[in-house]
């Protein structure tokens, strides 16, 4: 089968070993292909309900160029990804416990800069850390950067799961189909799904839903099920202005709903 993948999907650097935990699901990767669609509200959303359900939960972030997890949630990290990858710390260490929320964070702000360059065979590594420390954790959920690169993929390999989340708009969509062509390609059994944001309605993101289903079906030969739809709700945008997770300042608003039954699917399993 690997004869028919790309020359790039065949790079024994991208032959990841499986992550550690068998459970699927443990390790749930958050992308997109587009920016700027909502996995950082999401990925801290989701991590929250899943604590909020009493699972320990760490959230990662994973993205290298401009981290924000903790500029979302109003934290100023003692320790970040900069010292695990600079060698000064243990992933274990850059941990902290986000008390509001109930969940642990790994903070991506580097005080050195981005971390876009490091080389692959760190990620790799860095993955497996991951992985291992996923041990201790009920749930890890890794908020991965925008794009389709090596990297993003790369660090998308930690994952046993991967929701590809995506809005209504044709640019989103296709970067959404990119993202899950080149994942399924190098992971054909991946476990991938679909999470349609800032959805006017139910009724229009099932419709966005099907768009995306329809050409993975068509051209990819699978079937990414529906993690679910989140409505577009202008308190999105006010907790994260105010730096409060929408858990917290309006946990009944739709988005949050939304939001929380994904993690309550997930965790059913
Ligand atoms: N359900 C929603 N309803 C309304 N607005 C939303 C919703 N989800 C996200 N947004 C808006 O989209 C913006 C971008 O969200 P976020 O930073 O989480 O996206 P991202 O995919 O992580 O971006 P990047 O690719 O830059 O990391 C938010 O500031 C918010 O205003
Ligand atoms: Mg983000």
């Amino acid at each position: 089968m690997n004869s028919n993948l790309p020359p790039s999907a065949q790079s024994p650097s991208l032959a990841g070993r499986p992550a550690a935990s068998a459970k699927r699901g443990r390790i749930v990767a958050v992308a997109s292909g587009k920016g700027g669609v909502g996995k950082t509200f999401f990925s801290i959303t989701l991590s929250h309900a899943m604590a909020q359900r009493g699972n320990r939960v760490l959230l990662f972030d994973g993205d290298l160029g401009l981290a924000n997890v903790d500029i979302q949630l109003g934290l100023i990290p003692h320790y970040d990804l900069g010292s695990v990858i600079a060698g000064k710390l243990s992933l274990n260490q850059a941990a902290m416990h986000y008390e509001q929320g109930g969940f642990d964070v790994i903070a991506g702000r580097s005080g050195s800069g981005s971390l876009a360059n490091i080389p692959l065979s760190r990620l790799q590594i860095l993955g497996e850390d991951l992985a291992l420390m996923a041990a201790r954790y009920d749930r890890v959920v890794l908020d991965l950067g925008a794009g389709v690169e090596k990297s993003v993929r790369q660090l998308a390999r930690a994952a046993d799961t991967i929701l590809v989340v995506t809005s209504d708009e044709p640019t989103s969509l296709t970067d959404a189909y990119a993202f899950i062509k080149v994942t399924a390609l190098e992971r054909p059994n991946i476990d991938i799904r679909i999470v349609v944001n800032a959805s006017n309605s139910p009724r229009e993101g099932e419709r966005t839903y099907q768009t995306l289903f329809k050409a993975c079906q068509g051209f990819l030969k699978i079937s990414p099920p529906l993690a679910g739809i989140v409505r577009r709700d202008a308190r999105v945008r006010e907790t994260i202005r105010n730096q409060t997770p929408i858990l917290i300042r309006s946990p009944q608003s739709e988005a949050a709903v939304d939001v929380t039954a994904v993690a309550e699917r997930l965790i059913a399993g």
